[in-house]
């Protein structure tokens, strides 16, 4: 295990697990529907990958690359966009691909931005959520599991740019952030 980190949160086999049965509904929630699959970069890369081979039906993916301002471990809900989609998203359902739901912020303002684009629909799909830190009212429609209140990297997501390359997600100990 990674030096820095305190606890392994969530194991390899248990994030496949949650990302295989997360595909799977998609896969059947999906099946006539026009299916494109948004990975906001790059805490969502990883996931994202995982998640789209394990969704079965024709699909589409593209990305968008998002920074909030704020400091570095919470969100200020002002979203400045650093990489747009490549196209319309006009008649597509959209499934936004997040790893974590926090305080909601910038879902948030993603879903306002992205409705006004007129798309056939908008849902979230976030591997891992804090309910208790939410301060805007939404919520995701497809979830791998909430997590407490503890600032976890792995599988994505970072902590100052580092740790997105451990193939599990862990606590990382208190003298590293
Ligand atoms: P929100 O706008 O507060 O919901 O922020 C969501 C974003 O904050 C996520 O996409 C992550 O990039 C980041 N984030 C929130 N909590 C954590 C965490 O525990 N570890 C790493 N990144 C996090
Ligand atoms: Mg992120």
């Amino acid at each position: 295990m990674n030096n820095d980190i305190k606890k392994v949160l969530i194991s390899e086999d248990e994030i496949k697990e949650m990302v295989s049965s997360m595909g799977k509904q998609i896969s059947e929630d999906y099946k006539d529907k026009n299916l494109l699959m948004v990975s906001v970069l790059k805490g969502s890369v990883v996931f994202m990958s995982d998640l789209m081979r394990s969704v079965t039906i024709p699909c589409e993916i593209d990305f968008m690359a998002v920074s909030s301002y704020g400091n570095k471990t919470e969100s200020s809900g002002t979203v400045r966009i650093l990489k747009d989609l490549d196209r319309d998203i006009n008649g597509y359902d959209v499934l936004l691909v997040e790893d974590i739901l926090d305080s909601g912020k910038t879902l948030n303002y993603l879903m306002d931005m992205l409705y006004a684009r007129n798309p056939a629909s908008i849902r979230i799909c976030t591997l891992f959520d804090k309910p208790e830190r939410r301060e805007v009212d939404i919520f995701a429609d497809y979830k791998g599991s909430s997590v407490p209140d503890e600032f976890i990297v792995g599988y994505g997501l970072d902590f100052a740019e580092k740790y997105r390359n451990l193939p599990y997600v862990g606590v990382l100990k208190d003298d590293k952030h």
